[in-house]
């Protein structure tokens, strides 16, 4: 059945550089027709290659250099500024490599999404992959969770995962998870834009009324 304008979610992606992941939220949201619309990627640098993919698919996009402002806060209140021109429903972090003022988190509480690359609580920060090398995981992967105050930390919405091979570097491994994000993120978004995602009272994400699905990339068993 067609939605009506005014079920369609107001989606903004912000980048910060090449945007594999946004590109993969914005065909999705259009391939398979959800009731969403991407209305504009905000980068943190004007050089984010994402930015001219974004542009050639006729979405609004602006940059905000972080170097151009004083402190955190006021790049943040930028940001923030920039974002809110297009009433989102939802903001999703895609590679979106600033950490954010608790005051912007706060802003955008329950409507805040980001993908990080490894199976979180497990490696939070940067150098997922290496890390999870050097402590010889045999399983590595990526988390789509609600963004809370604390760095890579929040409710669970979807993960997926891969195995760690023989042999493996860290851009091998890279590789193995950003396919594997390319499936988890759009399907967790597409979740939320057709109202299926709830938060229990003890903040964990359910699905239709179950736990997230786990999903397998290459090499998984
Ligand atoms: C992705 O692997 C994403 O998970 C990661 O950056 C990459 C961006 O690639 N994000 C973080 O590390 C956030 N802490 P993309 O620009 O091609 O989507």
């Amino acid at each position: 059945m067609p939605q009506s304008p005014s079920s369609t979610r107001r989606l903004v992606i912000l980048i910060s550089g090449r945007g594999s992941n946004m590109q993969a939220l914005v065909r999705a949201c259009r391939d398979e027709a959800w009731p969403a619309e991407v209305r504009a990627v905000v980068a943190s640098r004007p050089d984010a290659a994402g930015l001219q993919w974004a542009q050639e698919q006729g979405i609004a996009t602006a940059a905000l250099y972080h170097k151009d402002f004083p402190s955190r806060e006021a790049f943040d209140t930028a940001l923030a500024q920039e974002i809110d021109r297009h009433e989102p429903d939802y903001v999703l972090l895609a590679g979106f490599m600033r950490v954010l003022t608790p005051a912007f988190v706060n802003h955008y509480a329950g409507r805040l999404v980001n993908i990080h690359p490894s199976l979180l609580p497990m490696f939070p920060g940067l150098h997922t992959h290496a890390q999870a090398l050097a402590t010889g995981v045999r399983l590595h992967g990526c988390t789509v969770h609600f963004v809370t105050p604390v760095l890579d930390h929040g409710p669970i919405i979807a993960q997926g995962c891969v195995p760690v091979l023989a042999g493996d570097t860290p851009e091998a491994l890279a590789g193995r998870v950003l396919a594997v994000e390319h499936q988890v993120y759009p399907a967790a978004v597409r979740w939320l834009a057709q109202g299926r995602v709830r938060l229990t009272s003890d903040q964990r994400v359910e699905v239709d009324g179950e736990p997230p699905r786990l999903f397998m990339g290459a090499g998984a068993a």
